[in-house]
C-alpha cells in the first residue's frame, strides 16, 4: 500500500527525517526541522541541483543573500499588492480556507487566480456551507501572504522574502558590473522563503517557512527565440499538459521543436528540456510520473508571461506543483529601477543598445522534492516485513553500512572496523554493530542504504566480504582489497 501523507510524516519522524518544528511547545503549523537523515538528504539533493543547474552555463553562479529585506523591495516586485490569497471564513465557527482549495476540494476541478467576488459568486452558485458546522460562508476576502517584521525599536518595517527571486533581482547589478557585464548571467539562490499560509498543511507540501532552489537567468530579450544548444534536445519529447489538453487531461508528449510551433520561445523551451533531463536522469523520477503543466493567463503568477509547473504524480494527492519555470519578463528589474532609482540598463560589449535585461527563472521548492522522492521510494515490503526506501544511491543518506556478523567476537569486529575506517573516506557509509544482522538490514532498508557489507567469521581466512543489495537483497562476495573498487563500479551502473 502506498503510504499516506500522514503515514509518511509518522515516518518521517521516526527515523529522524523531518518532524514538527519546536515539538517540545505543542509546535506551530507550517514549521518543520529537519533531522540527521533529512538534512543529509536535503544536502544531496541542494547539491544534485547545483552540480547541474549551475552546469547549464559557464557565466552561472549562486550566491547567498539576506532573506529579510525592506518594504520597498516587495512595493517594487508587486508582492506587497498581489502575493494574496482568496481567503473564506464561516460566519459562526473558526473555519477558515482558502477558497479556492475549498472550491477545488468540493468541485474537483482547479480555481486560480479569480477575484474574491468570483469566488464568493461560485460558493453561493454551488451551495456550498461550511464544512466544520453547515452555517453560512462570509464573502471571500483577500489575506496577504507577506507578514512583517519591525526592526530594533519598531520603526522600520521589513519582510522575510517571500520568494528567493528577489535576492537575485536586488543583486543583480552588482553581479552584472562584477561578472564582466556578459548575459546571459545566472543567479542562483538556495534558501529560505516565508509565506504567511492561511492553511499550512499537508506535512512539507504547504509550510510558512521553507527552502526554495531558484535560478535566474538574466538575458538579452532580442535573444529570446535563439540558444546556442537548442539542436541538442530539438528531438526530445516533452511531457507536456498545454492548456489546450486541460479538457482531455492527459499528458501529450511533444518534442522541443513541436513546443516551438505551439508558440514558445526556443530559449525558454531549451529549458523546460533540461528541466525533464533533471527530473528523469539525475532525480530518477519515472517519466510516467512526471509532467510540465502549462498555466493559463489566468491561473499565471502575476510576474509571469509563460508558466509551466513541474509536477510529480504523488502517492495521496495526485500531480502535485513541486517547481516553475517562469518567464518574468523585465517585471521585477523594471520595479526595482522605479522604485530604487537605480539604473537597471545594460549595453552589451559591441551595441549600442541599452535595455533592461529579461529574466527566465527555474524554481524549485525543496521540500515539496523531498517530499516527492520519499513519497516515490516508500515501499512497504511485505516479504521483508519492513519499509524500504528506494531512494537513487546519489540522494539516499547513506550509500553503505558496514556490519560485523558476530559483534562479540573481537576479531571480527576488528576486521570490520578496518574495513569500516577504508571506506569511510570513499564513501558515505555507517557501522552497526547492534541486534541481529536481520535488523540491521530492515534498518538500513528503512533509510535508504543501497549496499550492506557484512564481515564473518570467513572473512578472517578469505579476506572477503558480502555486499548486499538494497533493491534485490542479492549478496556477492568481493575481496576487502577490490571492495572499494567494486563499491565505485556499482555506483557507476546507476
Ligand atoms: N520565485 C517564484 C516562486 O516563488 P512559486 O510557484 O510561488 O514561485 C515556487 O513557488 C515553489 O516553491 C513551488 O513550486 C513549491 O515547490 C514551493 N512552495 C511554494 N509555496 C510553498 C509552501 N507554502 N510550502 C512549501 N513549498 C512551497
Amino acid at each position: 500500500m502506498p503510504p499516506t501523507t500522514q503515514e509518511l510524516a509518522a515516518f518521517c519522524k521516526k527515523k529522524g527525517f523531518i518532524y514538527p518544528s519546536s515539538e517540545i511547545y505543542g509546535g506551530m503549523a507550517g514549521f518543520y526541522d529537519y533531522g540527521h537523515l533529512g538534512t543529509k538528504l536535503k544536502h544531496n539533493f541542494e547539491n544534485l541541483w547545483r552540480k547541474y543547474f549551475l552546469g547549464l552555463n559557464d557565466n552561472y553562479f549562486e550566491i547567498d543573500a539576506a532573506t529579510i529585506m525592506p518594504e520597498k523591495v516587495f512595493e517594487a516586485s508587486g508582492h506587497l499588492k498581489n502575493f494574496i490569497d482568496p481567503l473564506v471564513k464561516c460566519s459562526k465557527c473558526d473555519y477558515h480556507e482558502r477558497a479556492d482549495h475549498l472550491l477545488a476540494r468540493i468541485l474537483n476541478k482547479r480555481f486560480e487566480g479569480l477575484a474574491p467576488g468570483e469566488y464568493t459568486k461560485l460558493i453561493q452558485k454551488n451551495k456550498i456551507h461550511c464544512p466544520q458546522c453547515k452555517s453560512a460562508l462570509q464573502p471571500v476576502s483577500i489575506h496577504s501572504l507577506m507578514f512583517p517584521v519591525q526592526l530594533g525599536t519598531g520603526a522600520q518595517t521589513a519582510y522575510p522574502r517571500g520568494e528567493t527571486a528577489q535576492s537575485a533581482f536586488v543583486n543583480f547589478k552588482l553581479q552584472y558590473e562584477l561578472q564582466r557585464k556578459k548575459l546571459p548571467l545566472g543567479l542562483a539562490i538556495i534558501g529560505k522563503a516565508y509565506r504567511n499560509e492561511i492553511s499550512p498543511r499537508n506535512f512539507v507540501l504547504r509550510q510558512r517557512e521553507f527552502t526554495q532552489a531558484e535560478l535566474q537567468i538574466f538575458f538579452n530579450p532580442a535573444t529570446i527565440n535563439e540558444h546556442p544548444d537548442f539542436q541538442s534536445i530539438k528531438d526530445v519529447k516533452l511531457r507536456t499538459l498545454l492548456v489546450e489538453d486541460r479538457s482531455k487531461n492527459k499528458v501529450v508528449e511533444r518534442t522541443a521543436q513541436e513546443l516551438l510551433k505551439a508558440g514558445l520561445p526556443k530559449f525558454y523551451v531549451y529549458h523546460l528540456a533540461k528541466i525533464q533531463e533533471f527530473y528523469l536522469a539525475q532525480l530518477r523520477i519515472p517519466a510516467e510520473k512526471f509532467r510540465l503543466y502549462q498555466l493559463n493567463d489566468q491561473e499565471k503568477a502575476f510576474y509571469n508571461k509563460y508558466h509551466f509547473d513541474l509536477e510529480i504524480d504523488l502517492q495521496e494527492h495526485g500531480f502535485t506543483e513541486v517547481g516553475g519555470l517562469h518567464y518574468r519578463t523585465d517585471h521585477d528589474l523594471s520595479g526595482h529601477q522605479k522604485i530604487s532609482k537605480q539604473n537597471m540598463e545594460v549595453m552589451e560589449e559591441g551595441s549600442t543598445q541599452r535595455f533592461i535585461p529579461h529574466v527566465l527563472e527555474l524554481s524549485f521548492g525543496v521540500d515539496r522534492h523531498l517530499y516527492a522522492l520519499l513519497d516515490l521510494a516508500y515501499h512497504d515490503d511485505k516479504q521483508r516485513g519492513n519499509v524500504v526506501l528506494k531512494l537513487p544511491a546519489q540522494l539516499a543518506p547513506f550509500y553503505a553500512a558496514v556490519f560485523p556478523l558476530v559483534k562479540n567476537k573481537e576479531e571480527v569486529a576488528k576486521a570490520a572496523e578496518e574495513v569500516y575506517k577504508s571506506l569511510k573516506n570513499s564513501s558515505v557509509c555507517f557501522y552497526d554493530d547492534g541486534g541481529s544482522v536481520g535488523r540491521r538490514y530492515a534498518r538500513a532498508d528503512e533509510i535508504g542504504v543501497r549496499y550492506c557489507i557484512t564481515i564473518d567469521f570467513d572473512t578472517l581466512n578469505d579476506h572477503a566480504v558480502t555486499i548486499r543489495d538494497r533493491e534485490t537483497t542479492k549478496q556477492e562476495r568481493v575481496l576487502i582489497s577490490r571492495l572499494a573498487d567494486r563499491l565505485r563500479e556499482l555506483s557507476r551502473s546507476f
